[in-house]
Protein backbone atom coordinates (compact mmCIF):
# COMPACT_ATOMS: atom_id res chain seq x y z
CA UNK A 1 0.00 0.00 0.00
CA UNK A 2 1.42 3.47 -1.04
CA UNK A 3 1.40 6.26 1.67
CA UNK A 4 -1.43 8.26 0.05
CA UNK A 5 -3.83 4.83 0.07
CA UNK A 6 -2.18 4.79 3.98
CA UNK A 7 -3.57 8.21 4.58
CA UNK A 8 -6.73 7.71 2.43
CA UNK A 9 -7.46 4.24 3.91
CA UNK A 10 -8.13 3.89 0.03
CA UNK A 11 -7.65 0.54 -2.02
CA UNK A 12 -5.44 1.14 -4.99
CA UNK A 13 -7.95 -0.96 -7.16
CA UNK A 14 -10.97 0.34 -6.58
CA UNK A 15 -14.05 -0.69 -8.23
CA UNK A 16 -15.23 2.35 -11.25
CA UNK A 17 -18.98 2.63 -10.63
CA UNK A 18 -21.10 4.66 -12.47
CA UNK A 19 -24.71 5.61 -10.90
CA UNK A 20 -27.43 6.15 -12.88
CA UNK A 21 -30.61 7.89 -11.60
CA UNK A 22 -30.44 10.88 -9.24
CA UNK A 23 -34.02 10.46 -7.32
CA UNK A 24 -34.56 10.58 -3.69
CA UNK A 25 -32.78 6.35 -3.32
CA UNK A 26 -29.36 7.67 -5.06
CA UNK A 27 -28.91 11.42 -3.45
CA UNK A 28 -30.32 9.87 0.07
CA UNK A 29 -28.95 6.17 -0.04
CA UNK A 30 -26.34 4.81 -2.51
CA UNK A 31 -24.25 7.55 -3.49
CA UNK A 32 -23.71 8.38 -0.22
CA UNK A 33 -23.36 4.51 0.57
CA UNK A 34 -21.12 3.50 -2.24
CA UNK A 35 -18.75 7.41 -1.63
CA UNK A 36 -17.78 5.63 2.06
CA UNK A 37 -16.42 2.46 0.62
CA UNK A 38 -12.89 2.32 0.33
CA UNK A 39 -12.83 -0.53 -2.79
CA UNK A 40 -15.62 1.71 -4.83
CA UNK A 41 -14.30 4.69 -6.48
CA UNK A 42 -17.88 6.49 -8.22
CA UNK A 43 -16.43 7.81 -11.58
CA UNK A 44 -19.92 9.08 -13.48
CA UNK A 45 -23.10 9.67 -13.27
CA UNK A 46 -26.29 9.85 -15.39
CA UNK A 47 -29.37 11.50 -15.36
CA UNK A 48 -31.93 12.67 -17.97
CA UNK A 49 -32.19 15.93 -15.56
CA UNK A 50 -29.74 18.38 -15.69
CA UNK A 51 -29.87 20.35 -12.59
CA UNK A 52 -29.91 17.53 -10.58
CA UNK A 53 -27.42 15.84 -12.69
CA UNK A 54 -24.94 18.86 -11.91
CA UNK A 55 -26.01 19.38 -8.07
CA UNK A 56 -25.23 15.44 -7.26
CA UNK A 57 -22.04 15.14 -9.43
CA UNK A 58 -20.57 18.52 -7.50
CA UNK A 59 -22.14 17.14 -3.79
CA UNK A 60 -20.18 13.94 -3.95
CA UNK A 61 -17.52 14.64 -6.09
CA UNK A 62 -18.17 12.54 -9.45
CA UNK A 63 -15.72 13.66 -12.35
CA UNK A 64 -17.74 12.56 -15.22
CA UNK A 65 -21.60 13.22 -16.04
CA UNK A 66 -23.98 11.86 -18.53
CA UNK A 67 -26.99 12.97 -20.25
CA UNK A 68 -29.03 9.38 -20.11
CA UNK A 69 -27.97 5.48 -19.03
CA UNK A 70 -26.76 5.09 -23.03
CA UNK A 71 -24.34 7.31 -22.61
CA UNK A 72 -22.41 6.53 -19.55
CA UNK A 73 -22.39 2.71 -20.66
CA UNK A 74 -20.22 4.15 -23.64
CA UNK A 75 -17.87 5.40 -20.88
CA UNK A 76 -14.78 2.37 -20.94
CA UNK A 77 -13.63 3.10 -17.36
CA UNK A 78 -16.98 2.54 -15.83
CA UNK A 79 -16.48 -1.53 -14.48
CA UNK A 80 -19.78 -1.79 -12.75
CA UNK A 81 -23.16 0.11 -12.65
CA UNK A 82 -25.96 1.38 -9.79
CA UNK A 83 -29.17 2.48 -10.52
CA UNK A 84 -32.59 3.55 -9.27
CA UNK A 85 -35.52 5.10 -11.41
CA UNK A 86 -38.83 4.49 -11.73
CA UNK A 87 -40.61 1.18 -10.69
CA UNK A 88 -41.41 0.58 -14.40
CA UNK A 89 -38.09 2.26 -15.47
CA UNK A 90 -35.48 0.99 -13.76
CA UNK A 91 -35.88 -2.55 -15.29
CA UNK A 92 -35.15 -1.09 -18.62
CA UNK A 93 -32.37 0.48 -17.40
CA UNK A 94 -30.71 -2.83 -15.90
CA UNK A 95 -31.30 -4.79 -19.25
CA UNK A 96 -29.60 -2.39 -21.15
CA UNK A 97 -26.63 -2.37 -18.33
CA UNK A 98 -26.40 -5.94 -18.85
CA UNK A 99 -26.70 -6.45 -22.37
CA UNK A 100 -23.59 -4.52 -22.01
CA UNK A 101 -21.65 -6.44 -20.06
CA UNK A 102 -21.63 -4.82 -16.34
CA UNK A 103 -22.56 -5.95 -12.72
CA UNK A 104 -25.54 -4.19 -12.00
CA UNK A 105 -26.94 -3.02 -8.55
CA UNK A 106 -30.50 -2.23 -8.71
CA UNK A 107 -33.49 -0.89 -6.48
CA UNK A 108 -36.01 -2.73 -6.15
CA UNK A 109 -39.00 -4.12 -7.82
CA UNK A 110 -36.41 -6.04 -10.53
CA UNK A 111 -39.43 -5.24 -12.96
CA UNK A 112 -43.41 -5.05 -13.07
CA UNK A 113 -44.62 -8.37 -14.94
CA UNK A 114 -42.67 -11.55 -15.69
CA UNK A 115 -41.86 -10.62 -19.42
CA UNK A 116 -40.32 -7.72 -18.21
CA UNK A 117 -38.34 -9.96 -15.54
CA UNK A 118 -37.54 -12.45 -17.95
CA UNK A 119 -35.96 -10.01 -20.75
CA UNK A 120 -33.40 -9.13 -18.11
CA UNK A 121 -32.39 -12.65 -17.14
CA UNK A 122 -31.91 -12.93 -21.31
CA UNK A 123 -29.82 -10.05 -21.02
CA UNK A 124 -27.70 -11.48 -18.26
CA UNK A 125 -27.65 -14.64 -20.49
CA UNK A 126 -26.76 -12.76 -23.64
CA UNK A 127 -24.86 -9.84 -22.29
CA UNK A 128 -22.63 -11.53 -19.42
CA UNK A 129 -23.44 -8.96 -16.89
CA UNK A 130 -24.80 -9.84 -13.14
CA UNK A 131 -27.48 -8.49 -12.12
CA UNK A 132 -28.31 -8.04 -7.65
CA UNK A 133 -31.74 -6.19 -6.79
CA UNK A 134 -31.18 -4.30 -3.46
CA UNK A 135 -33.81 -6.37 -1.27
CA UNK A 136 -31.79 -4.51 1.71
CA UNK A 137 -33.52 -6.85 4.02
CA UNK A 138 -31.62 -10.03 3.03
CA UNK A 139 -28.30 -7.87 3.73
CA UNK A 140 -29.22 -6.93 6.89
CA UNK A 141 -27.54 -8.49 9.91
CA UNK A 142 -30.30 -9.17 11.78
CA UNK A 143 -31.74 -11.04 9.04
CA UNK A 144 -28.93 -13.49 8.61
CA UNK A 145 -28.33 -13.89 12.20
CA UNK A 146 -32.45 -15.09 12.24
CA UNK A 147 -32.07 -17.07 8.79
CA UNK A 148 -28.61 -18.94 10.14
CA UNK A 149 -31.03 -19.28 13.52
CA UNK A 150 -33.91 -20.81 11.06
CA UNK A 151 -31.60 -23.28 9.48
CA UNK A 152 -29.84 -24.47 12.11
CA UNK A 153 -33.33 -25.37 14.27
CA UNK A 154 -34.49 -26.71 11.14
CA UNK A 155 -31.13 -29.21 10.78
CA UNK A 156 -30.94 -30.40 14.43
CA UNK A 157 -35.27 -30.40 14.83
CA UNK A 158 -34.99 -28.74 18.27
CA UNK A 159 -37.79 -26.73 18.23
CA UNK A 160 -39.70 -29.38 15.97
CA UNK A 161 -41.40 -28.59 12.51
CA UNK A 162 -41.95 -25.25 10.85
CA UNK A 163 -45.77 -24.91 11.28
CA UNK A 164 -46.53 -21.56 10.34
CA UNK A 165 -44.54 -18.25 9.28
CA UNK A 166 -46.55 -14.41 9.20
CA UNK A 167 -45.11 -11.06 7.39
CA UNK A 168 -46.79 -8.04 8.96
CA UNK A 169 -45.70 -4.79 6.86
CA UNK A 170 -48.15 -2.05 8.04
CA UNK A 171 -45.19 0.38 7.50
CA UNK A 172 -44.88 4.07 9.13
CA UNK A 173 -42.54 6.64 8.38
CA UNK A 174 -39.85 4.98 6.65
CA UNK A 175 -37.54 8.36 6.52
CA UNK A 176 -36.64 8.21 10.38
CA UNK A 177 -35.84 12.04 9.53
CA UNK A 178 -32.87 11.39 7.57
CA UNK A 179 -30.84 14.72 7.34
CA UNK A 180 -28.82 13.71 4.00
CA UNK A 181 -29.34 16.73 1.46
CA UNK A 182 -31.52 16.60 -1.40
CA UNK A 183 -31.28 18.64 -4.53
CA UNK A 184 -34.72 19.21 -6.50
CA UNK A 185 -35.35 19.28 -9.92
CA UNK A 186 -37.02 21.92 -11.34
CA UNK A 187 -37.33 19.72 -14.82
CA UNK A 188 -40.01 17.92 -16.21
CA UNK A 189 -40.09 14.46 -14.55
CA UNK A 190 -39.55 12.10 -17.23
CA UNK A 191 -41.83 9.47 -18.97
CA UNK A 192 -41.12 5.83 -18.06
CA UNK A 193 -42.41 3.01 -19.89
CA UNK A 194 -45.65 1.15 -18.96
CA UNK A 195 -44.33 -2.80 -19.28
CA UNK A 196 -47.32 -3.89 -17.65
CA UNK A 197 -48.67 -7.69 -17.48
CA UNK A 198 -51.00 -7.96 -20.57
CA UNK A 199 -53.58 -9.13 -18.38
CA UNK A 200 -53.86 -6.20 -15.99
CA UNK A 201 -56.78 -3.69 -16.80
CA UNK A 202 -55.81 -0.09 -16.35
CA UNK A 203 -57.63 0.92 -13.90
CA UNK A 204 -55.66 -1.58 -11.63
CA UNK A 205 -51.97 -0.84 -12.73
CA UNK A 206 -51.17 2.06 -10.38
CA UNK A 207 -52.58 -0.08 -6.81
CA UNK A 208 -50.63 -2.91 -8.35
CA UNK A 209 -47.65 -1.19 -8.79
CA UNK A 210 -47.96 0.11 -5.31
CA UNK A 211 -48.56 -2.97 -3.52
CA UNK A 212 -45.71 -4.74 -5.52
CA UNK A 213 -43.31 -2.14 -4.84
CA UNK A 214 -44.35 -2.29 -0.93
CA UNK A 215 -45.18 -5.90 0.11
CA UNK A 216 -42.27 -7.06 -2.60
CA UNK A 217 -40.52 -6.48 0.64
CA UNK A 218 -41.82 -9.02 2.93
CA UNK A 219 -42.50 -11.73 0.13
CA UNK A 220 -38.78 -11.36 -0.80
CA UNK A 221 -37.47 -11.73 2.91
CA UNK A 222 -40.38 -14.67 3.78
CA UNK A 223 -38.51 -16.51 0.86
CA UNK A 224 -35.58 -15.69 2.47
CA UNK A 225 -35.85 -16.74 5.82
CA UNK A 226 -37.74 -19.89 4.44
CA UNK A 227 -35.12 -20.85 2.23
CA UNK A 228 -37.98 -21.48 -0.14
CA UNK A 229 -35.99 -20.57 -3.47
CA UNK A 230 -38.93 -21.22 -6.23
CA UNK A 231 -41.09 -23.15 -4.33
CA UNK A 232 -43.72 -20.59 -3.80
CA UNK A 233 -47.30 -20.63 -4.74
CA UNK A 234 -50.40 -17.96 -3.74
CA UNK A 235 -52.74 -19.89 -1.89
CA UNK A 236 -55.41 -17.22 -1.19
CA UNK A 237 -55.55 -12.94 -1.31
CA UNK A 238 -58.04 -11.09 0.61
CA UNK A 239 -57.04 -7.34 -0.24
CA UNK A 240 -60.10 -4.29 0.28
CA UNK A 241 -61.05 -1.82 -2.53
CA UNK A 242 -57.87 0.14 -3.09
CA UNK A 243 -55.92 -3.45 -3.81
CA UNK A 244 -53.41 -2.85 -1.22
CA UNK A 245 -54.38 -3.33 2.58
CA UNK A 246 -55.31 -7.21 3.75
CA UNK A 247 -54.18 -10.91 3.84
CA UNK A 248 -52.62 -12.87 1.36
CA UNK A 249 -51.71 -16.35 1.88
CA UNK A 250 -49.01 -18.46 0.36
CA UNK A 251 -47.85 -21.71 0.29
CA UNK A 252 -43.75 -21.50 0.47
CA UNK A 253 -41.73 -24.86 0.21
CA UNK A 254 -44.98 -26.75 2.02
CA UNK A 255 -45.20 -23.96 4.54
CA UNK A 256 -48.51 -21.47 4.89
CA UNK A 257 -46.88 -17.73 5.21
CA UNK A 258 -48.86 -14.90 5.50
CA UNK A 259 -48.82 -11.51 4.62
CA UNK A 260 -50.70 -9.06 5.96
CA UNK A 261 -50.38 -6.03 3.94
CA UNK A 262 -51.72 -2.36 5.88
CA UNK A 263 -50.89 0.96 6.63
CA UNK A 264 -50.80 2.49 9.90
CA UNK A 265 -50.16 6.74 10.90
CA UNK A 266 -46.80 5.51 13.00
CA UNK A 267 -43.82 7.65 14.06
CA UNK A 268 -41.99 4.07 13.43
CA UNK A 269 -41.84 1.17 10.79
CA UNK A 270 -44.69 -1.46 12.29
CA UNK A 271 -42.97 -4.26 10.43
CA UNK A 272 -41.84 -7.85 11.18
CA UNK A 273 -41.43 -11.69 10.68
CA UNK A 274 -41.71 -14.50 12.47
CA UNK A 275 -41.26 -18.10 11.73
CA UNK A 276 -43.35 -20.51 14.00
CA UNK A 277 -42.08 -23.81 15.04
CA UNK A 278 -44.13 -26.66 16.97
CA UNK A 279 -42.24 -25.73 19.83
CA UNK A 280 -41.09 -21.53 19.68
CA UNK A 281 -40.26 -19.30 17.00
CA UNK A 282 -37.59 -16.77 15.49
CA UNK A 283 -38.87 -13.63 14.83
CA UNK A 284 -37.27 -10.27 13.38
CA UNK A 285 -38.36 -6.72 13.76
CA UNK A 286 -37.61 -3.86 11.35
CA UNK A 287 -36.58 -0.17 12.80
CA UNK A 288 -37.45 2.41 10.34
CA UNK A 289 -35.64 1.68 7.57
CA UNK A 290 -33.45 4.75 6.61
CA UNK A 291 -32.37 4.86 10.45
CA UNK A 292 -28.92 4.25 10.34
CA UNK A 293 -27.05 1.56 11.84
CA UNK A 294 -30.47 0.19 13.44
CA UNK A 295 -30.32 -3.59 12.16
CA UNK A 296 -33.45 -6.06 12.60
CA UNK A 297 -33.93 -7.15 16.34
CA UNK A 298 -34.29 -10.52 16.70
CA UNK A 299 -36.49 -12.80 19.13
CA UNK A 300 -35.90 -16.69 19.38
CA UNK A 301 -38.60 -18.03 21.94
CA UNK A 302 -37.74 -22.01 22.74
CA UNK A 303 -40.93 -23.67 24.97
CA UNK A 304 -40.38 -26.93 27.30
CA UNK A 305 -38.75 -27.17 30.40
CA UNK A 306 -35.59 -25.12 29.76
CA UNK A 307 -37.82 -22.56 28.25
CA UNK A 308 -36.24 -19.07 27.01
CA UNK A 309 -36.61 -15.95 25.38
CA UNK A 310 -33.46 -14.61 23.80
CA UNK A 311 -32.71 -11.54 21.77
CA UNK A 312 -29.36 -12.44 20.09
CA UNK A 313 -27.31 -9.53 18.86
CA UNK A 314 -25.51 -9.64 15.63
CA UNK A 315 -21.89 -9.02 14.88
CA UNK A 316 -21.49 -5.90 14.48
CA UNK A 317 -24.41 -5.18 16.68
CA UNK A 318 -24.86 -1.58 14.53
CA UNK A 319 -24.93 -1.71 11.01
CA UNK A 320 -27.01 -0.69 8.36
CA UNK A 321 -28.74 -2.59 6.24
CA UNK A 322 -28.30 -0.52 2.93
CA UNK A 323 -24.63 -0.13 3.59
CA UNK A 324 -24.14 -3.99 3.67
CA UNK A 325 -25.74 -4.36 0.79
CA UNK A 326 -23.21 -1.81 -1.10
CA UNK A 327 -20.29 -3.52 0.45
CA UNK A 328 -21.77 -7.12 -0.44
CA UNK A 329 -22.47 -5.94 -4.03
CA UNK A 330 -18.80 -4.49 -4.73
CA UNK A 331 -17.23 -7.93 -2.67
CA UNK A 332 -19.06 -10.03 -5.10
CA UNK A 333 -18.22 -8.00 -8.30
CA UNK A 334 -14.81 -8.69 -7.10
CA UNK A 335 -14.74 -12.27 -5.99
CA UNK A 336 -17.27 -13.43 -8.56
CA UNK A 337 -19.54 -14.85 -5.84
CA UNK A 338 -23.00 -15.47 -6.26
CA UNK A 339 -25.43 -12.41 -5.01
CA UNK A 340 -27.61 -13.01 -2.07
CA UNK A 341 -30.52 -11.47 -4.38
CA UNK A 342 -29.62 -12.41 -7.88
CA UNK A 343 -32.18 -11.69 -10.88
CA UNK A 344 -33.17 -15.34 -11.42
CA UNK A 345 -34.14 -15.40 -7.37
CA UNK A 346 -36.38 -12.37 -8.03
CA UNK A 347 -38.21 -13.58 -10.99
CA UNK A 348 -40.41 -15.78 -8.32
CA UNK A 349 -41.13 -12.64 -6.46
CA UNK A 350 -42.24 -10.92 -9.92
CA UNK A 351 -44.35 -13.78 -10.66
CA UNK A 352 -45.63 -14.28 -7.43
CA UNK A 353 -47.10 -10.95 -7.78
CA UNK A 354 -48.50 -10.92 -10.90
CA UNK A 355 -50.30 -14.19 -9.50
CA UNK A 356 -51.79 -12.50 -6.26
CA UNK A 357 -53.33 -9.58 -8.52
CA UNK A 358 -54.27 -12.08 -10.58
CA UNK A 359 -55.84 -14.42 -8.68
CA UNK A 360 -57.66 -11.46 -6.44
CA UNK A 361 -59.20 -9.82 -9.76
CA UNK A 362 -60.63 -13.05 -10.74
CA UNK A 363 -62.20 -13.60 -7.64
CA UNK A 364 -63.97 -9.96 -7.50
CA UNK A 365 -65.16 -11.75 -11.02
CA UNK A 366 -62.73 -8.15 -12.95
CA UNK A 367 -61.25 -11.13 -15.17
N1 LIG B 1 -35.17 -0.38 -0.97
C1 LIG B 1 -35.96 0.54 -0.44
O1 LIG B 1 -36.18 0.59 0.75
C2 LIG B 1 -36.59 1.55 -1.33
C3 LIG B 1 -37.21 2.68 -0.79
C4 LIG B 1 -37.75 3.61 -1.66
C5 LIG B 1 -37.69 3.42 -3.03
N2 LIG B 1 -37.09 2.31 -3.53
C6 LIG B 1 -37.01 2.06 -4.98
O2 LIG B 1 -36.08 2.95 -5.53
C7 LIG B 1 -36.44 3.25 -6.87
C8 LIG B 1 -36.08 4.69 -7.12
O3 LIG B 1 -36.83 5.52 -6.28
P1 LIG B 1 -36.50 7.07 -6.22
O4 LIG B 1 -37.52 7.65 -5.28
O5 LIG B 1 -35.07 7.30 -5.96
O6 LIG B 1 -36.84 7.49 -7.73
P2 LIG B 1 -36.89 8.93 -8.37
O7 LIG B 1 -38.06 8.97 -9.27
O8 LIG B 1 -36.80 9.97 -7.30
O9 LIG B 1 -35.55 9.02 -9.23
C9 LIG B 1 -35.33 8.39 -10.44
C10 LIG B 1 -34.43 9.27 -11.31
O10 LIG B 1 -34.01 8.53 -12.46
C11 LIG B 1 -33.92 9.42 -13.54
N3 LIG B 1 -33.91 8.67 -14.81
C12 LIG B 1 -34.94 8.03 -15.41
N4 LIG B 1 -34.53 7.46 -16.56
C13 LIG B 1 -33.20 7.70 -16.67
C14 LIG B 1 -32.21 7.37 -17.67
N5 LIG B 1 -32.52 6.69 -18.78
N6 LIG B 1 -30.94 7.79 -17.47
C15 LIG B 1 -30.63 8.52 -16.38
N7 LIG B 1 -31.53 8.89 -15.42
C16 LIG B 1 -32.80 8.48 -15.58
C17 LIG B 1 -35.12 10.35 -13.35
O11 LIG B 1 -34.97 11.57 -14.03
C18 LIG B 1 -35.15 10.50 -11.82
O12 LIG B 1 -34.46 11.67 -11.39
C19 LIG B 1 -37.93 2.91 -7.00
O13 LIG B 1 -38.09 1.96 -8.01
C20 LIG B 1 -38.33 2.34 -5.66
O14 LIG B 1 -39.04 1.13 -5.76
C21 LIG B 1 -36.53 1.39 -2.70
Amino acid sequence: MSTKQKETGRDAKRLKLGYIGCGLMAQKIHLPNFASLPDCELVALAELRRDIREATARRFGIPRQYPDHHALLADPEVEAVALSASWTQQGELARDCLLAGKPVFMEKPMAVSVPQAQEIIEAERRGGGRLMVAYMKRYDAGVVLARDAIRAFRASGELGNVTYARAHGFCGDWLAALDVPMSQSAEAYPASPEPYPVWLPAKWQRPYLEYLQQWTHNVNLLRFLLDAGDKARVRYVDLDDDGEVGVTVLGLDGVRAVVESGHVAHHGWDMFTQVYFQKGWVKTTSAPLMLHNAPEQVEIYRAGPQRSLQQPLPEPAWSWSYKREAEEFIRCVRSGEAFASGAADTLTDVRLFEEIYRKWLTDRGEL
